[in-house]
């Protein structure tokens, strides 16, 4: 079981390894490679779907609109960015906020399913459907699933997994809005149960294949358009602002 400072270290060698990633054609058009930002110790993961354009400009995720709404939404369960770990799907942004094509999602994952690793959330919030196909391993739509807590076994760890709409198709349909307010406000009483009961025998999952069904229920317009082994609080490393914008994320974990 890693200390907070460990894991941060160890988060901080995936950064590395990823900054420089060309394993697919998005990285001849990205500014940054988007790591995700937060409390490397986190109880709750976020997982959206592909940085945008503010988010390509400036390292970090969700700090356009959709961004702003995911704030002001964790403020209202008294919580911040800094007590979460924020991450997407892919770490490069499309060109012109399309959809992150299937291969980018293929060969991308892997970072995802390593920072879940590391950071060990007792609950992922999937943000929309692109993360939660991935991380289900299945096809079903955000629209079905929305608010539906469940326990899956990602990596050796069973986790919950509370798939929730994405910030940015609440920005401007008010009825997606008051939905992802209303699975917004069980968060804390989800992440008060605590850990999951884990497996027994640390059992390796194989990462789901996603199914590519189509996506209907996508976000209309992307932005970019009491775990007992777990560190004490007072251990906790808090996330902290970005450091230099000019290409080190280092100090946003
Ligand atoms: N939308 C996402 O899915 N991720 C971001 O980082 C920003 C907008």
């Amino acid at each position: 079981m890693s200390t907070a400072t460990e894991r941060r270290e160890q988060l901080k060698t995936l950064y590395e390894q990823t900054r420089n990633c060309r394993l697919c054609a998005l990285s001849e058009t990205r500014t940054t490679v988007v790591f995700g930002a937060g409390n490397a110790d986190a109880e709750l993961m976020f997982v959206g779907e592909a940085p945008g354009k503010n988010e390509d400009e400036q390292g970090v995720p969700f700090v356009g609109q959709a961004g702003k709404l995911l704030e002001k939404l964790l403020a209202e369960i008294e919580m911040d960015r800094k007590d979460v770990f924020i991450a997407n799907v892919i770490k490069c942004r499309p060109p012109g906020n399309r959809d992150p094509y299937p291969h980018e999602i293929d060969t991308c994952q892997q970072y995802l399913w390593r920072q879940i690793g590391l950071i060990e959330p007792t609950m992922i919030c999937t943000l929309g459907n692109f993360s939660t196909k991935l991380l289900r391993g299945d096809p079903t739509g955000i629209s079905k699933l929305h608010g539906q807590v469940e326990q899956r076994v990602i990596g050796p760890r069973a986790v919950r997994l509370y798939p929730l709409y994405h910030p940015a198709a609440a920005l401007y349909t008010p009825s997606t809005l008051e939905m992802l307010r209303a699975d917004f406000q069980r968060i804390p009483e989800l992440l008060a149960l605590g850990a999951p009961e884990q497996p027994r025998e640390p059992e390796l999952v194989a990462e789901p294949e996603p199914d590519r069904a189509p996506e209907r229920d996508r976000a209309p317009e992307r932005d970019r358009a009491p775990e007992p082994d777990r560190a004490p609080e007072s251990e906790r490393v808090p996330a902290q602002p970005p450091a230099d914008s000019g290409g080190s994320q280092l100090g946003l974990f």
